[in-house]
């Protein structure tokens, strides 16, 4: 047990590194004064460009993944079954994605979750991660909302879990549950994008056919 504990505390930390406020601040902005005033990969896309938000993307992504494995690992090392993901993994995807949508860093204010989400679920429910990636794609690439794109396809993990399990027949409710919370913690993350959709307010990516500015 207090290796557990110790395991979902260091998943929890991770997810708290704010990289995309340090990336903001790197360019000597507060980029949550900027754009959607989120510090998430998207917003510092929106605002810095690419070469700065791929970086933070690719870094969310990595503080989800990377406690995951870290707890896969030490269970293998223990002689845990291969192919088991159990409730410390679970727990410790949970502890990254809420440290980095709650970070002490920021006053416990921080991202939507998309991206730490996103990583944390390589390692739990790959072909899950998959669907809603495609959800993703589609709704991205035919509405030009990421926002709307993040809700559908959070929506759409739960779904497509309880699907794949049972088309697996093998049940597993740690992570289905995992799987809703992230669901939910996501859509409810987006309340100001979703009040700005209603209100045709939301910031849209335009296709790259004219040239900026
Ligand atoms: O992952 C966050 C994205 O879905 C929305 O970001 O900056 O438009 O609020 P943003």
């Amino acid at each position: 047990l207090p290796a557990a504990v110790l395991l979902i505390a260091i998943a929890w930390f991770c997810g708290s590194l704010p990289f995309g406020y340090l990336m903001g601040k790197w360019h000597g902005i507060d980029i949550r004064k900027h754009g959607s005033g989120n510090i998430g990969a998207t917003n510092v896309l929106r605002v810095l460009g690419k070469k700065a938000g791929i970086p933070v993307f690719a870094l969310d992504m990595l503080k989800g993944l990377l406690p995951v494995l870290l707890v896969s690992w030490s269970s293998w090392l223990n002689g845990a079954e291969a192919n088991t993901v159990g409730l410390v993994e679970v727990l410790c995807a949970a502890a990254a994605v809420l440290g980095h949508s709650f970070t002490f860093w920021l006053g416990f204010k921080g991202g939507k979750g998309v991206a730490t989400s996103a990583g944390a679920l390589i390692g739990l429910a790959p072909w899950a991660l998959v669907v809603a990636l495609v959800v993703w794609l589609v709704i991205f690439y035919t509405t030009r909302y990421v926002a709307l794109a993040s809700v559908v396809s959070a929506i759409s993990l739960p779904v497509a879990m309880a699907v794949i399990m049972t088309i697996d027949e093998r049940w597993n409710l740690v992570l289905l549950g995992l799987g809703i919370v992230l669901g939910v913690l996501v859509v409810v993350r987006h309340r100001s994008n979703l009040q700005r959709l209603l209100q045709g307010k939301e910031n849209r990516f335009e296709k790259k056919n004219k040239k900026e500015k």
